[in-house]
């Protein structure tokens, strides 16, 4: 069996005396599109902080391609291929959502020179639009950022934060605020860019019939600790996930 691109040894994590994150172990292997799913409060976002290295776990071991990242910073994970997005999109709201992906691709190609005169350069510009295009949002360079809709908003996020083509990705709720019809055209547009050379997704979703469509792995946890883990199918028939997480029982009909 080849190594696991990520590996969530008995993570923990307190804040205080509250246990957010309470012996989690996840194993994630190249290529899958995981949906994690839980209540609010239920330690994801701790979880995918753990993972990124926005945070340190109290206890417990991170392992990325093998190799043990426990307690490694954001900018150095970075560098090795993770790369996430956060639940409200961070973005210059009145800059084009070209010139915030040119600052994104900037950062990334020369982060010690002058950001604003790098605006003029053409090439960077065309490096933006490529990337825009990746996830089919080229047609919104011009755009203000605050004329967007959610959904390109949070697609242009995205774009931002993996444009060094990372081979891990971590979205925390790529969805949330993002009206009912535009969020299947979203998480299609992020099915299609990452399936293109299957590159590693695991995804936060309070959605669950987005979860059940494009997860191909589902992850369910409760007060910190992980409650089922396999298949949507069979994650969604789980008592318990039916009655902690998805609130109400989910029929075989509804999960086909
Ligand atoms: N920095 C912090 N300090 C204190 N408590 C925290 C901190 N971060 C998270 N928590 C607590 O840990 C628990 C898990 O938080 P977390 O943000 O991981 O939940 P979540 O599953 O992402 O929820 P949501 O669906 O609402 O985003 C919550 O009770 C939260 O209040
Ligand atoms: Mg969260």
């Amino acid at each position: 069996m080849s190594t696991p691109i990520l590996e969530c040894h008995e993570i923990a994590k307190s804040f205080g005396g509250f246990a957010a994150a309470n012996a989690i172990d996840m194993r994630v292997d190249e290529g899958e599109f995981v949906g994690i799913i839980g209540s609010n409060g239920a330690g994801k976002t701790t979880l995918l902080n753990i993972v990124s290295g926005h945070l340190k776990p109290t206890t417990g071991r991170v392992m990325f391609r093998g190799e043990d990242v426990t307690g490694v910073p954001a900018r150095v994970l970075a560098r090795k291929g993770i790369a996430r997005s956060f639940q409200v999109p961070q973005l210059f709201a009145t800059s084009t959502a070209r010139e915030n992906m040119m600052l994104a691709t900037s950062l990334l190609a020369e982060p010690r020179r002058a950001i604003v005169s790098r605006f003029d350069d053409h090439h960077l510009a065309e490096a933006a639009d490529e990337a825009l295009d990746h996830y089919g949002i080229a047609e919104h360079g011009d755009s203000l950022v605050s004329e967007l809709p959610q959904g390109v908003r949070k697609l242009l996020d995205i774009a931002m934060a993996t444009s060094a083509d990372p081979s891990l990705v971590l979205l925390d709720e790529p969805t949330s605020g993002v009206s009912s019809d535009e969020k299947n055209d979203v998480m299609q547009r992020l099915a299609d860019r990452f399936g293109e050379d299957r590159t590693t997704v695991v995804f936060i979703e309070h959605d669950m019939e987005i979860v059940r469509r494009y997860a191909t792995r589902v992850v369910a946890l409760t007060d910190g600790a992980v409650i089922a883990d396999g298949p949507p199918d069979v994650v969604f028939a789980d008592a318990t996930v039916s009655k902690v997480i998805v609130g109400e029982p989910v029929s075989a009909a509804e999960s086909a």
